[in-house]
Order: structure tokens, then sequence, then C-alpha cells
């Protein structure tokens, strides 16, 4: 049985009622985040709570927890719940007006919700052992502040399905200039004559903890060159290797892209290696 937190208190995931004029239900007013665990050490914690509190700040939910309340009720689930390779998906939602109308009231309360949700073990860094993702692309039509970590998430879960629909396991997403922007739940990356390369930070991605935590340990290493600029999907068709990030995923090498192989078809070197690196450092976050 799953133990979840709302509202101050831990009960069973049955017991967990909000009420339906919540404005997280009505109108997905809220932020959240996702932060994996593996036998209960938490990875990429305070860049994750930083994330959320900025997020929070900028939809101007007044609502601010210190680092130690939510890593208290981040262990606390943990704990109370089974496996060990775990997500800890943190949601705070405005809170529960009287009426619906766009326009919030000062007054209302945070709804606070904290659930776990199984995760995949960690990926090793071996080409054999790794999945390899089979993605479609599509043209990115989602808001123009998609560096908001919003529960909105309709325009994602559409692109998400658009890939699924066609029996792949991501989607990965083009602005209007044809520029690779990321995927509908992860960022992506191309490497190119052993350069990893991803698109710079902007209101079209979100800045992923994983993206953050990867490029910090690239270029601390130094061994793999690393650049941050627009991306062209004529690059992507041609890369190397392709790559996704995200906190459940870690990173994951992309082997066809609408169907044509990416590369020789093969998890690549500079993935093994990048993995390899990720994997010995990201508990120092
Ligand atoms: N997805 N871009 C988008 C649109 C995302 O939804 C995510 C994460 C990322 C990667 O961010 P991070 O490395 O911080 O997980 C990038 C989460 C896991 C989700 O919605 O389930």
């Amino acid at each position: 049985m799953s133990i979840v937190y709302l509202n101050g208190s831990y009960m069973p995931l049955e017991e967990a009622k909000i009420s339906p004029m919540d404005r997280g239900f009505l109108f997905g007013d809220g932020i959240y985040e996702v932060i994996p665990s593996y036998d209960g050490k938490l990875v990429g914690f305070g860049p994750h709570i930083d994330r959320m509190n900025e997020g929070l700040e900028l939809i101007g939910i007044n609502f601010q927890w210190t680092q130690n309340q939510w890593r208290e009720v981040c262990s606390a689930l943990t704990d109370k719940n089974e496996g060990s390779n775990l997500g800890v998906y943190l949601h705070v939602s405005r809170g529960a007006d009287t009426k619906r109308f766009h326009a919030y009231p000062e007054d209302i309360e945070a709804t606070v919700f904290a659930f776990v949700f199984e995760i995949p073990p960690a990926p090793v860094a071996e080409k054999a052992a790794v999945k390899g993702y089979k993605v479609s692309t599509t043209e990115d039509l989602r808001w123009k502040r998609c560096n908001i970590k919003s529960t909105a998430l309709l325009g994602n879960v559409m692109h998400f399905q658009h890939g699924h629909a066609e029996g792949n396991n991501e989607t990965i997403l083009y602005n209007a200039e044809q520029n690779m922007t990321e995927g509908s739940a992860c960022n992506a990356y191309i490497v190119k004559d052993g350069v990893v390369i991803t698109p710079p930070l902007d209101s079209q991605i979100l800045p992923g903890i994983t993206r953050l935590m990867l490029l910090d340990i690239l270029r601390k290493d130094g061994s793999i060159q690393v650049e941050e600029r627009a991306v062209s999907m004529e690059e992507v068709r041609n890369a190397d290797e392709v790559w996704l990030t995200s906190s459940s995923k870690e990173i994951a090498p992309v082997i066809e892209l609408d169907g044509v192989a990416v590369g020789d078809g093969q998890v690549g070197d500079v993935w093994q290696q990048a993995q390899a690196l990720y994997s010995a450092a990201k508990y120092n976050y």
C-alpha cells in the first residue's frame, strides 16, 4: 500500500482527498518536482528544491519551505514505502478557492502533496545493459514559459502521446526555426565528432537538474567537450549519438529517430563514457 503526504499528514493513498475547487485540479495552477532516490539516497536534492522555490516565485505562489522541511517529507516517504528505486513527486498547488475564478485570492492556502513511485534502476554504463530509446519528432506546440515546471502538462502529455501512439518511447520537439527544444518529458542532446551539444537554457526548455549535473560533471572532468547552442533538426538527424536526460532515466541513448537509425544504430561510446562519469558523481549534488 502506498503512503503519501498531504497537507501535514501521512496517510494511505486511498485516504488522500483534495477539494475539487483546488486550483491545481481546475487550472493546473501549481509547481511540481520529481527527485530520484536509490536506496534512500536522493539525487540532486538541493538543486531540485531550488528550482521548485524559483517556480513558485515565478507564478506568485506564496509558499516557501526550507530544504530541511522538504528533506523530512522525502525521507519519511522513502522510509514508509517499499522499493529501493523511487521517484519522489512533490507538488504545491495554489490551493482551494470557494469559486472558479481565474484571478486568485491573496489569502489562499497552498495544497502540498507528495508521493513516491517506482522508477527503473539507475542505468549502468554498459552498452549491452542499457535500453536504447526509439523516439518520434514533432513541432513543439507548448507555451512560451517552458522553463517553469508547471503541473499544467497537457502540451507535454499530448506530445508524449504522439510518440507513444507511433510505438516509440519519447518525442523530441522542435521550434518554428526547426531547432530542437527538448523531449516531452526530458532534455535532449546530440553528440557530433565527440562533442556533446545541447540547446541553451531559455524559456523554450525546462532547466533540467540532470542536465545541470551532467554538464557540470562533464566540464569538471574535461575529457568530453560540451557546447550549449541552438541545434538544428538537420544536425539531430546527422548526429553520431542522440541522448535524453531526466531524473528517472539519467542519460538515455536514442538509437532510432522517426524510424531511422541514429548513427550506426548502436548505443555510442560517448554515452558510455558520460554515463560512467555521471554514475560516479551524481550523489555529490
Ligand atoms: N520530467 N524537460 C521536461 C519537459 C521535463 O518534464 C523533464 C522532467 C525534464 C528533465 O528534468 P530533470 O532532469 O530535472 O528531471 C526536461 C519529469 C521527470 C516528469 O515530468 O516526470
